[in-house]
């Protein structure tokens, strides 16, 4: 028998999140960033800084971008980039919403 791999998690209700508020989640150890679109959509990024670890859940919230609590780097919730003048990116998760249930991929 093979090992069956689980790669899709229920990791929170979208009815839960609120448009321009992160939410925190740990998935397998690893520390996901919630964000939910106001198209309904949700983005899921690591919940960890590039430059010293903040905690982006936490961090101000405009349009499709995310600006770290700690010292203002501005993220893309979407594809994960840090914008200029800084350089990086963060991992970005699939996400699927059914119904109410927010799955995220970390396969
Ligand atoms: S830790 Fe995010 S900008 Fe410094």
């Amino acid at each position: 028998m093979g090992k069956i791999e689980i790669d899709k998690v229920a990791v929170a209700m979208l009815s839960n999140l609120s448009v321009g508020i992160g939410q925190r989640v740990k998935v397998n150890g690893e520390e996901i960033a919630l964000f939910k679109q106001k198209d309904g959509s949700v983005k899921a990024i690591q919940n960890s800084c590039p430059h010293k670890g903040g905690p982006l859940s936490e961090g101000i919230v405009s349009g499709e971008h995310v600006f770290c609590p700690l010292h203002d780097w501005k993220i893309n919730v979407h594809d994960g980039q840090v914008q200029e003048p800084d350089v990086g990116c963060v991992k970005t998760y699939e996400v699927e919403v059914e119904n109410d249930s927010i799955f995220v991929n970390v396969g």
